[in-house]
């Protein structure tokens, strides 16, 4: 039997279930961008936010921004906070987001930019070159075993299991289950759009729960007998600085969870554009050093991470208005990423384009993905392994789109050699 709060809690999602459908209906824009049938092309409603100015004011209490220039000025200015102290007031539409359940979100950590410089290390250039190796030969054993079947799928036996791999390896987990972990990966991914049933709260709560376990046991591990990865960097104390062990079993979920389905996406995002547009993937085959550019023409076109949420702590002007404390904000990076007045033709995906990499698909500011040198150093490994060993890879299917709306991505992409 349920009890009282649960049975609150469960009204509650309804009522907003009800709220978003209905203001839907009634043309709210960001209502009709939680709607599930509107994921698969969500650019055209971008269009319409911009065509009402910079700062789009919907009904479910948010104000959506598309314009470019501004996101990167809220991204840049400490007057606007990652979210205030009710997550469900800033994770539309559902009820809350993962920071309101779990320690995975570094808000939590004691103080984030002390936390940056801890973790900064695993992302330097020389530890990129020494993962590239590893990546690489991932990479081709995934692929192996994908091309000996008539038909594979892209996502589930490539995409999904190469940055699963990779980050594990890195944090120092061997011999993952790489399906549980993309089960992690999807509700976790799924709760950033609120959760909206008990079903998915209890979900959410068994994977943090298991997660969490699974870390501790790594930490107590390492500290016992350390190796060379990164939790037993995270062990060691910097000058007169350590992380508690309730940080580094936080760091490790948000780097597994942030680390590999945005890049799953990332991957998955790329091939199907440019198996859309074959005279874009000719170009790739043809000249596979091309790929970091196509990866960076991804991340602006089809960002994996298609909206992020700020609050403003003070007093602000926006679009010739002053807007109040605690206005919440949610920055469209797939909208900025085709702002007119920064890319040139911003509909068109051009492998080739120069202006690509003033995207924010990895935002900008304080937070800017700690993991982009490796999101970037996968994306490209992929692209390269993919075009050298399969120049002739066509889709079979229609593609499954992940059923979410802040991380945008495949489920599956059925191909053939
Ligand atoms: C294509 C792949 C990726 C994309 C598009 C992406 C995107 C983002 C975005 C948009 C944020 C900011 C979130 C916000 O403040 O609202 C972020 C933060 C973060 N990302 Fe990534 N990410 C990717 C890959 C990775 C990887 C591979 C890792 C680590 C292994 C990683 C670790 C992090 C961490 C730790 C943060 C928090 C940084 C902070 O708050 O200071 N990401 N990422």
């Amino acid at each position: 039997m349920p009890n009282t709060a649960e049975l609150r809690r469960t009204v509650k999602r309804q009522l907003r279930r009800a709220t978003v459908w209905s203001m839907a209906r009634r043309g709210d824009l960001v209502g009709q961008l939680m709607l599930h049938e509107r994921l698969d092309d969500p650019y055209p409603l971008y269009e319409k936010m911009r065509a009402r100015g910079p700062v789009y004011r919907s009904r479910m209490g948010l104000h959506a921004v598309t314009s470019h220039e501004l996101c990167t000025r809220v991204l840049r200015d400490p007057a606007f906070a990652r979210r205030n102290e009710e997550p469900q007031r800033v994770t539309p539409p559902g009820e809350q987001g993962p920071s309101a359940d779990s320690n995975f979100l570094q808000e939590e950590l004691s103080d984030h930019m002390r936390w940056r410089r801890l973790v900064a290390p695993a992302f330097r250039p020389r530890k990129i070159v020494e993962y590239r190796r590893r990546t690489e030969e991932v990479a081709h054993r995934l692929l192996d075993a994908a091309l000996a079947k008539d038909e594979f799928d892209l996502v589930t036996d490539f995409a999904s299991p190469l940055p699963i791999t990779v980050i594990s390896e890195l944090l120092g987990l061997a011999d993952v289950d790489v399906e549980l972990f993309a089960h992690y990966g999807l509700i976790t991914g799924k709760a950033i759009d609120g959760i909206r049933s008990t079903r998915q709260a209890n979900e959410f709560r068994t994977a943090v729960r298991e997660l969490d376990e699974l870390f501790a046991g790594l930490v107590r591990k390492r500290r016992a007998e350390p190796g060379d990865d990164l939790v037993s960097e995270l062990l060691k104390p910097q000058g007169d600085q350590a992380l508690p062990e309730r940080e580094i079993v936080g760091t490790c979920q948000l780097l597994l969870t942030a680390g590999f389905e945005t890049t799953t996406n990332l991957v998955s995002n790329t091939v199907l554009r440019l198996q859309e547009d074959l005279v874009q993937w000719e170009k790739l085959v043809d000249d596979p050093d091309l790929a970091p550019m196509a990866a960076e023409e991804s991340l602006r076109y089809d960002p994996p991470v298609q909206y992020s949420i700020r609050v403003a702590r003070e007093e602000f002007e926006a679009d010739g208005r002053t807007l109040p404390p605690d206005t919440v904000l949610m920055l469209v990076l797939g909208g900025a990423n085709r702002d007119p007045d920064v890319f040139t033709d911003p509909h068109s995906f051009d492998i080739t384009r120069s202006d690509a990499t003033s995207h924010l698909a990895f935002l900008s500011g304080a937070h800017y993905c700690v993991g982009a040198p490796l999101a970037r150093m996968e994306a490209d490994v992929a692209l390269k392994v993919l075009v050298e060993r399969v120049p002739g890879l066509r889709m079979t299917g229609r593609p499954v789109r992940r059923p979410t709306a802040a991380l945008r991505g495949l489920l599956h992409l059925p191909a053939t050699a």
